[in-house]
């Protein structure tokens, strides 16, 4: 098993649970990660993806890589096309037509304003990362005949030391007796990168979504304040320096996504499994947080 972005929040936990029952080949843009034995560098970037495609020889690739960052992408369009939509491509026809890619993509492929999008429902994304996505799920599914495409949002817990998600944001600051904003008009359906890793194992043993779409987030919609106030309350911590913040009263904010939403019952009819809601969620961080 190939796993692409293994520096990165999800790319982290993915390689750490996978481990016990894949031989997991680790690539991303570090020279080493301490906790990945076969580790590659390698740019996304670059044109000729044989190297890292014949060092590794995957049956599976879980593609967890990608620019992230919003601001990033929106001043560099190039960078984000390049990283996020063109890997794919690459990818695509550098591997045999057996090859499972599992790409994990995003809740930014909807509008701003789509509450609870479904697998089939249009996508017409407000940002160039949420662009770049969509096209990184268009070229997978034009040059692969055995892809899944996952969208989800995620909250974890970062496995390389000095990065920060949502989730250790809220908990830093607050522990560094900072007073934060959180949103209590953004709503979205986040689960842990710990589910999402055992979501996407069921989805591997079971052989299921074959080249489909597939939401997989919380079962259940709150808001990004609602979920900050579970989280420290779940690990202990004072919830008093955290005010309630409206998106809507930040001017230059306003085509970000204020309902980020996904409906992922699909996933769970398939499979019978009930994914977590809030409370499910803030106790795996938890987990997550002491490990
Ligand atoms: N975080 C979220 O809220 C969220 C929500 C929905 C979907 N997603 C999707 O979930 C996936 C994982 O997100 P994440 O938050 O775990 O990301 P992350 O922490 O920002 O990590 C991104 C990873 O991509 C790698 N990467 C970026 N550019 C690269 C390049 N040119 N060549 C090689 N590697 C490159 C990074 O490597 P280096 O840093 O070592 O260079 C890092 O390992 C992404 O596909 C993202 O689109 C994330």
């Amino acid at each position: 098993m190939l796993i692409t972005g293994a520096s990165g929040m999800l790319g982290g936990t993915l390689v750490k649970y996978f481990s016990s029952d894949y031989e997991v080949y680790a690539t991303s843009g570090q020279p080493d990660l301490p906790y990945a034995t076969k580790h590659l560098q390698f740019d996304l970037k670059t044109d000729n993806y044989a190297p890292l495609i014949d060092w590794s020889q995957p049956d599976v690739i879980i593609h967890s890589a990608a620019l992230t960052n919003g601001n990033q992408c929106d001043q560099n369009p190039e960078l984000a096309l390049q990283t996020n939509a063109l890997s794919l491509h690459k990818m695509g026809l550098s591997v045999d037509s057996k090859t499972r890619i599992l790409y994990i993509s995003t809740d930014a492929v909807f509008p701003g304003d789509s509450h609870k999008s479904r697998e089939q429902d249009y996508t017409s994304s407000e940002s160039v990362y949420g662009k770049s996505k969509e096209l990184g799920e268009f070229f997978l599914a034009l040059r692969s005949q055995n892809f899944t495409i996952i969208r989800t949002t995620i909250v974890g817990v970062n496995q390389l030391n000095g990065r920060q998600g949502f989730a250790e944001w809220i908990v830093n600051s607050v522990k560094n007796g900072e007073r934060i904003g959180l949103f209590e008009d953004v709503l979205f359906t986040p689960i842990s990168c710990t589910s999402l890793a055992k979501s996407v194992s069921t989805i591997l043993d079971e052989n299921l979504f074959v080249n489909e779409k597939i939401h997989v987030g919380a079962s259940e919609v709150y808001s990004k304040y609602d979920f900050g106030i579970a989280l420290l309350e779940e690990l202990g911590i004072s919830t008093e320096n955290v005010d309630r913040g409206k998106i809507s009263s930040f001017a230059d904010r306003a085509k970000r996504a204020k309902d980020q939403s996904l409906d992922s019952s699909y996933f769970e009819e398939i499979t019978d499994i009930k994914l977590p809601g809030l409370k499910e969620t803030v106790k795996q961080l938890k987990k997550d947080f002491n490990e």
